[in-house]
């Protein structure tokens, strides 16, 4: 990832830039680098806001060849990398995640992650937009995040150098993007229990686009990338995406 890579000072959403740049025939791996985003999502049509010049932001296009319906695999694949990625910066502490991506150091957000797809024309392969949100050197968050987010430099300590940091993440994601594709969930599902930061702890759910919520044990994840929780009453459901809030 990364060998094709365009860098902007400010564009309104990497995502966006790299749908575009897919569309018109961008190769597998491509990537768009931002220093701002002036309208930057994140999942569930929320936005993405980070300061400028000290963040990683950028986005890389996929050309998956698994099926749609295991897509979901590809969000968790993306979170082991950043986790794998950013602990090397982070020494002694390690990298837990909240399913199905957000990237937790000490409990807090550092980074969110939003895979988007489309079918790109002429033909109808799917093409899917990775676009990754690192925190790194940042120290001051909105009010509304002050409780919830962190970035590498509140977690470790001390300032981050953001090439090197770019670098291992294109790697990790690139080495766990191959072998989720090539060896389907079994590649990933070890590393992703590991640092599960909800397994076996209780979680509520509430269902995209409902009021619905749903409750039980973490179990781990399906061969589809869908996390598995089991009810009280001992049923198993599986959960395809979720707004997940940890209940303490
Ligand atoms: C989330 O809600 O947790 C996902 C946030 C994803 C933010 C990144 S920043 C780079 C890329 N471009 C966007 O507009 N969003 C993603």
């Amino acid at each position: 990832f990364g060998r094709s890579m365009r860098g902007f000072e400010t564009v309104g959403s990497t995502n966006e830039r790299a749908a575009q740049w897919a569309a018109a025939g961008a190769p597998e791996g491509a990537t768009v680098l931002t220093e701002y985003q002036t309208t930057g999502r994140g999942r569930h049509g929320r936005d993405w806001t980070a300061d400028k010049g000290r963040n990683l932001l950028f986005s890389v296009v996929l050309r998956p060849t698994l099926p749609p319906d295991r897509f979901g695999l590809l969000t968790v694949a993306a979170g082991v990398a950043v986790a794998e990625a950013i602990e090397d910066f982070v020494s002694p502490h390690s990298a837990a995640l909240k399913w199905p991506n957000d990237v937790l150091l000490e409990g807090r957000k550092a980074c969110g992650i939003l895979l988007e797809s489309s079918l790109a024309p002429p033909n109808t392969d799917a093409v899917v937009v990775l676009g990754v949100g690192l925190n790194v050197n940042q120290t001051d968050f909105p009010d509304a995040l002050a409780d919830t987010a962190t970035s590498l430099r509140l977690a470790s300590g001390r300032p981050v150098p953001r090439p090197p940091l770019l670098a291992r993440l294109l790697r990790a994601l690139e080495r766990r993007y191959d072998a989720v594709q090539h060896n389907g969930a079994g590649s990933v599902r070890g590393a992703f229990r590991e640092r599960l930061a909800a397994l076996g702890s209780s979680l509520s759910l509430r269902l995209p686009g409902t009021d619905e919520t749903l409750s039980g044990t973490v179990q781990g994840i399906t061969e589809t990338g869908a996390l598995r929780l089991r009810t009280a009453d001992g049923v198993e459901k599986t959960v395809h995406a979720g707004e997940v809030t940890t209940r303490r």
